[in-house]
């Protein structure tokens, strides 16, 4: 059965005149009859081109930390706008929100961006003008937007062609990118601790920085074990490595300080994006003085037409405002944790093995194997088949979490209790189909 009505088929026929596979990005692509159209979005809820009310728990890939079109967000995007979007000159709402993130993250000083991409590849630059070093580390299964630097092992990657955990290879996750970059980078399973410090003490002359999804965003949610990240911590401070978080999902998310917060481990960049503008285009880099002042008119560059534009500033103020000032993460949480607790039920009645990685504002499902994964390689030991079929029957009775076990299911704090028990009705049901 096509996920698309009829409306929505004759929608993607057109897309797909004018716009490769209809999609303005490959992750959106689901196949000819089940990619879908949007209407709109409101609060925890987006409709489809024929009508269809789903509960959202993709939320645009993750930004979505209020609840769609939140009003107040909306409302002072509009007003500001009336004044103008950008000017080439720094604006007193750029100055608020700075001063905002360095409050709530515990930073120095922040730079704007638009994306995530664009915020981890001017990091990158940061990091390896600060150290005059050239390779970074990377995790496998973690995702930093699209530059070429970052495009190897990624969660798209064939665990097939990791080759052995001692020796890792990088996968190539597109075709285009120059076969000389991958030299640059060094992937590593994560949380190995041995193959960490073993490859730090042989090659630390050459690597600028460890680029680290706190916890693993793009595979499953997986958690850092107890003492890893302050591992990474103490091993760049010894080596003079630069240390990115990239909290491009876990930022304003995972708490208002993020994954800093949450791990109280401070990084030495980080790079925020997504629930920083609930859903308008706005990202940022942060971090300390002298690793942010490596950035130097003339000696080191980041720039950018939009970068500070009045749209997703506004919107960013207004979103963190909100954080601040009202239980926002506390409410994800606790619809999060609700939601756990009865999956949990649900799959263990059905003598399912499984294991829901992450935290509850955003958290996995792995199907098939009881023990939490601890890596990209472990997460693929799961029934990822099993969790598409899954994924498939609640997508049809309109509850709609990502169809890959890969990207966590994403909450917001306008979800309210009847849609939890609403889901996990739904839930039970779609369960029951997949295994059929
Ligand atoms: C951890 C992480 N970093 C970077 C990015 C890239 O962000 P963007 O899609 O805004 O370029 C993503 C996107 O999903 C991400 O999850």
């Amino acid at each position: 059965m096509s996920m698309q009505g009829k409306k929505g088929s004759e929608l993607f026929q057109k897309a797909k005149a004018v716009i490769p596979y209809g999609v303005n990005s490959n992750f959106r692509y689901w196949g000819e009859e089940d990619t879908l159209i949007a209407a709109r979005g409101e609060g925890a809820y987006i409709w489809d081109a024929d009508g269809k009310r789903y509960i959202d728990y993709r939320l645009g890939f993750g930004p979505i930390i209020l609840g769609h079109s939140h009003p107040t967000v909306v409302k002072r995007v509009q007003e500001a706008i009336e004044g103008g979007t950008i000017f080439a000159w720094t604006t007193p709402y750029e100055i608020e929100l700075c001063e905002r993130i360095t409050e709530m993250c515990k930073v120095d000083k922040v730079r704007l961006t638009n994306t995530g991409t664009e915020a981890t590849m001017h990091a990158l630059r940061i990091a390896r003008a600060h150290t005059g070093r050239e390779k970074f580390i990377k995790f496998e299964g973690q995702y930093h937007g699209m530059a070429d630097y970052f495009m190897y092992s990624t969660a798209s990657a064939n665990p097939a062609a990791l080759g052995s955990k001692r020796s890792p290879i990088n996968v190539q996750a597109t075709s285009g990118i120059p076969q000389g970059i991958s030299q640059y980078v060094i992937n590593l399973p994560y949380n190995d601790f041995e193959r960490l410090e073993e490859t730090i003490r042989a090659r630390w002359q050459d690597i600028a920085a460890i680029f680290v999804e706190p916890m693993l965003g793009n595979a499953a949610g997986v958690m850092p074990k107890p003492g890893y990240l302050e591992k990474m911590r103490e091993l760049c401070d010894k080596y003079g490595i630069v240390l990115v978080f990239d909290e491009v999902k876990t930022g304003f998310r995972m708490a208002n300080g993020g994954a800093q917060e949450h791990f109280n481990i401070q990084a030495d960049l980080v790079t925020y994006a997504k629930s920083l503008g609930n859903g308008f285009p706005i990202a940022a880099i942060a971090g300390k003085e002298e690793v942010m002042m490596t950035i130097q008119p003339g000696a080191m560059a980041h720039g950018g037409t939009y970068s500070g534009n009045v749209v997703g500033t506004v919107a960013a103020i207004a979103t963190l405002e909100l954080l601040e000032t009202q239980p926002i993460i506390e409410t994800v949480n606790k619809r999060g944790k609700a939601l756990m607790a009865g999956i949990s039920e649900i799959l263990t009645e059905a003598n399912m093995p499984y294991s829901l990685p992450g935290v509850p504002s955003m958290f996995g499902i792995v199907l098939g194997r009881e023990e939490e994964p601890t890596d990209f390689r472990e997460y693929f030991e799961g029934d990822g088949d099993l969790y598409e079929e899954l994924a498939l029957e609640l997508i049809k009775r309109g509850v709609q979490p990502d169809g890959d076990a890969r990207e966590p299911w994403f909450l917001c704090a306008a979800l309210s209790e009847e849609d939890v028990n609403e889901t996990l009705n739904v839930f039970n049901d779609a369960l029951k189909a997949a295994k059929s």
